[in-house]
């Protein structure tokens, strides 16, 4: 177990990005229908989200469903779709004073799903605490792809030319635009890939991978990676002595 003292209180990550993988061998390991696993996965968000807020990260964001998970059994997306629903409750994030967002292609979610993020949204929008993230229905290349067409359209308009285009334009085009790039990422359930997730914002993003399912990762599971994060040396192309 980790002992809180190994954390270094002035080091917290402001930006923690995680993939949350696993549910579904979590949910076959047991004789369950994966369906059985992403439920249990939704009540390790719950804790995490506590765990983060605590700590004093700033931003969470969390890969829900990616724009490739629409390729799954209807039966399994249907079952993600009702799942937001249920989990994503106004009371518990107003209780923890969170701030909820979400990235990724709204318009492709059904509709129930969109009013239910919209309230979540709008009533959190004042909240101080941490904002908490969901990317869903979200892939870096479909972000990438939009980003370049609002530029491109901008361009045809006439409001910028393709010269005024720098890193931080395209940045304040992204979906991410109202956060800071995450300092570390996490994926649990073994697999060592970034499955189409947050490619510009981690270009120099400090990855943390473990083999734990993320229906069992824990606080303490947290906090090992906080921890693997504060020994890191963050060079940013730089030399060691240029850092120090
Ligand atoms: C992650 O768990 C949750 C989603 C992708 C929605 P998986 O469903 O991918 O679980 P595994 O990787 O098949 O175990
Ligand atoms: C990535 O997990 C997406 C989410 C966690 C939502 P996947 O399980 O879909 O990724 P791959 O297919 O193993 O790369
Ligand atoms: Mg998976």
């Amino acid at each position: 177990m980790v002992n809180l003292e190994q954390i270094d209180k002035n080091r917290i990550p402001r930006h923690v990005a995680i993939i949350m993988d696993g549910n579904g061998r979590w949910a076959q390991q047991r004789g369950q229908e994966r369906s059985f696993g992403h439920q249990a996965g939704a009540e390790t968000v719950n804790t995490i989200s506590e765990t983060a807020a605590r700590l004093g990260v700033e931003f969470l964001t969390l890969y829900a469903f990616s724009t490739e998970n629409w390729n799954r059994p209807e039966k399994e997306v249907q079952a993600l779709m009702q799942l937001f629903i249920e989990s994503l409750k106004e009371e518990v994030l107003m209780k923890n004073n969170l701030r909820f967002r979400i990235i990724g292609d709204r318009e492709r979610l059904p509709l129930d799903v969109r009013e239910c993020i919209d309230r979540c949204e709008a009533d959190t929008d004042k909240n101080t605490g941490m904002t908490l993230v969901l990317a869903l229905s979200y892939s870096s290349r479909w972000e990438l792809t939009h980003t370049m067409k609002v530029l491109a359209q901008q361009v045809q308009d006439g409001t910028i030319r393709p010269c005024d285009i720098s890193e931080e334009s395209v940045a304040q085009q992204l979906n991410t635009a109202f956060m800071p790039n995450p300092d570390l990422l996490i994926r649990t359930g073994g697999e060592l890939r970034l499955s189409n997730y947050l490619l510009w914002q981690c270009a120099y993003t400090e990855l943390y991978f473990c083999d734990t399912y993320w229906p069992d990762f824990s606080a303490n599971d947290f906090y090992q990676a906080i921890i693997d994060y504060q020994h890191r040396e963050r060079r940013y192309g730089k030399t060691r002595e240029q850092i120090q």
